[in-house]
Parts: structure tokens; C-alpha cells; sequence
């Protein structure tokens, strides 16, 4: 008998993209949030080798109620923006790797009706002109439909059908909807600065959560297409200038050095995109510090050579 979960998603479509991507670091993407309890046996060894979690199958894990908590970060020069970034899917409904266009799109309407009476634009992909492309591009809110893994793993059909990105007033947070997750919660700041990028995260989180369920596991926390993303769901970046030297050191301390370009590039030049690659066993606090250590101790040592 063909096992599957159900809303019908099969172990053949989980694990489509690293199939068709042998150069895949997972190669998994959830078709929704019962294929982890469906599929945990074959899931469990990548998720715990990712992460780096030992965890019992009893653990009950908890968001940090400190997400909020002022985190002071110091003025580091070899910094030039700070990004916070949340996946999140609603719960109850098919993951974008198993979604139609009428999903995509009933997607795309809760959204925007639970982001009405916050101060911004929503753009959707199929409406945007060039110029605004352009723009969106230069601060890097713009997502497109270039990626071969999520391809691979049907994310981007139906393209651009319930495809939007949300920009906050003020220019310094939005929401991707109907990328890799269905919610992406994104803030970019200038230089290095945790404190602000957390407030302008958790300003729309707060707005979000306060019309909308999200997909929630005890075992795995906020459940996400790719198993990258479970646990926080966060991804704590910046964008610095380093040298070989730095670029080696960060590597040591077990952080993810990426091309400027994001995800899949290498650094053209001294640019890279530094992040903890951890989100699941670990607090949003504990992602935060764990990169602002990370910083301050290399950057720091740099200064007094
Ligand atoms: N599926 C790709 C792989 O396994 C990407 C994994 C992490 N990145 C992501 N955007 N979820 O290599």
C-alpha cells in the first residue's frame, strides 16, 4: 500500500528535489506539516545531522518568549546590514511544494487581509513594473523563480500565482508570501543592528499571528517546507566585508559563509552573506547570540592586530 499523509503527499515527492539535485545538502521538502510525523523515521537522521541536535523524541519544544528581549549589539564597521528572517506556514494547509493555484491564492488572500491595518504596500509578482523590480532587487525584497532545488521540488509551479511581497512603511521589514514557505518575514537593516531588525520582525509577526494559525509541531517547532527551517524558523544573517582570514575563522566557529548574491553564490569579492546554520534546538535569542559572539569576537580580534 502507497503510504502517504493526508492530504495525499508521498516519500517519491518529499524527496523529489534531491533526487533530481544530487548536489542537494537536504534534498527533503515537506508537503505539509503531517509528512513529519509520516515520514519522521526517514526524515530524523538528516534533521538531526543539520542542526546538530541530539533530541529525544519526548522533547517539547518551546518559542522563546524573549524574542522580543533587547539583545544590544555593538557598532561593528565590517557590517553593512543586518537580516532577520522567519518562515512560517499556516497551519491546517498544504505546504508550497504541494499547493495548486487556487491555494496559492487563498494563501495570498488571508494574507493580505490579515496585513490590512498595517502600514505598507503589497505588491504582487505578476503586477510589479520594472522599476519597482529594480528597486526591490537593490534592497533585496525581490524573490524569483530561478532556484533549481525548489523547481525540482514544485514550489515554483503555477509561478506567478499568489506570488506577493509586502514592504512595512518604513522600508526596513516585509513579507514574501508564497515563496519556499508561505510566509517569509523578513527585516533588513543598515550596519549591525539586532535590536532594530528584531522589533521590525516582531512588529508584523505580532500582526500576522493575531489573524492567522501557523503550522506548529511540539517535537519540531514552526514546521517548515525545508527541514533547514524547523525549530525558530529564523535565520539570523549580516552582510560583511571580511577577509580570507575571517571568512576561515567564521567557517571554524560553525558558521554558514554564503555568496553576496544569497543563497547558492560564492563571494565575488569580500562580501558574504555570515549566519548560524542551527534554527531547530535553540531559542531565537540563543540564534541571535550565538552570530553577535561569532562577530564580535572575530571582528573584534582583527581590530587589535
Ligand atoms: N534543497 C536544497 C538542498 O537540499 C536547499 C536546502 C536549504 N535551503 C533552503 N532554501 N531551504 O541543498
Amino acid at each position: 500500500m502507497l503510504v502517504c499523509t493526508p492530504n495525499g503527499i508521498t516519500w517519491r515527492q518529499i524527496c523529489k528535489s534531491g533526487l533530481e539535485n544530487p548536489d542537494s545538502k537536504i534534498g527533503f521538502y515537506a508537503g505539509d506539516a503531517e509528512s513529519y510525523e509520516i515520514f519522521w523515521e526517514q526524515l530524523r537522521s538528516t534533521i538531526i545531522q543539520y542542526h546538530q541536535v541530539e533530541f529525544p523524541d519526548h522533547l517539547a519544544w518551546q518559542p522563546d518568549q524573549n524574542f522580543l528581549a533587547p539583545m544590544s549589539t555593538p557598532p561593528l564597521a565590517p557590517v553593512r546590514t543586518t537580516r532577520l528572517r522567519v518562515a512560517r506556514n499556516l497551519a491546517g494547509r498544504r505546504f508550497p511544494p504541494a499547493m495548486n493555484g487556487v491555494e496559492r491564492q487563498q494563501v495570498y488572500q488571508l494574507v493580505k487581509e490579515s496585513l490590512q491595518a498595517t502600514p505598507g504596500v503589497l505588491l504582487t509578482l505578476d503586477e510589479l513594473t520594472e522599476s519597482q523590480k529594480a528597486t526591490l532587487a537593490a534592497s533585496r525584497m525581490l524573490f524569483d523563480n530561478q532556484d533549481r532545488f525548489m523547481a525540482s521540488a514544485n514550489i515554483l509551479d503555477d509561478w506567478p500565482i499568489g506570488r506577493a511581497i509586502f514592504i512595512s512603511a518604513d522600508g526596513s521589514s516585509g513579507v514574501w508570501i508564497n515563496e519556499e514557505d508561505h510566509l517569509r518575514i523578513i527585516s533588513i537593516v543598515p550596519g549591525y543592528n539586532l535590536p532594530k531588525a528584531v522589533e521590525a520582525v516582531t512588529t508584523l509577526l505580532t500582526a500576522l499571528e493575531s489573524r492567522l494559525a501557523f503550522a506548529w509541531s511540539n517535537r519540531l517547532g514552526w514546521l517548515t517546507s525545508c527541514p533547514s527551517n524547523l525549530g525558530t524558523g529564523l535565520r539570523a544573517s549580516v552582510r560583511a566585508e571580511c577577509s580570507p582570514a575571517e571568512a576561515t575563522k567564521f567557517r571554524q566557529l560553525g558558521l554558514q559563509l554564503r555568496g553576496d548574491q544569497g543563497e547558492h553564490t560564492t563571494a565575488l569579492g569580500s562580501v558574504y552573506d555570515i549566519s548560524p546554520q542551527q534554527r531547530l534546538g535553540l531559542t531565537e535569542y540563543q540564534i541571535m547570540d550565538q552570530l553577535n559572539e561569532a562577530l564580535c569576537s572575530v571582528f573584534a580580534a582583527s581590530e587589535t592586530l
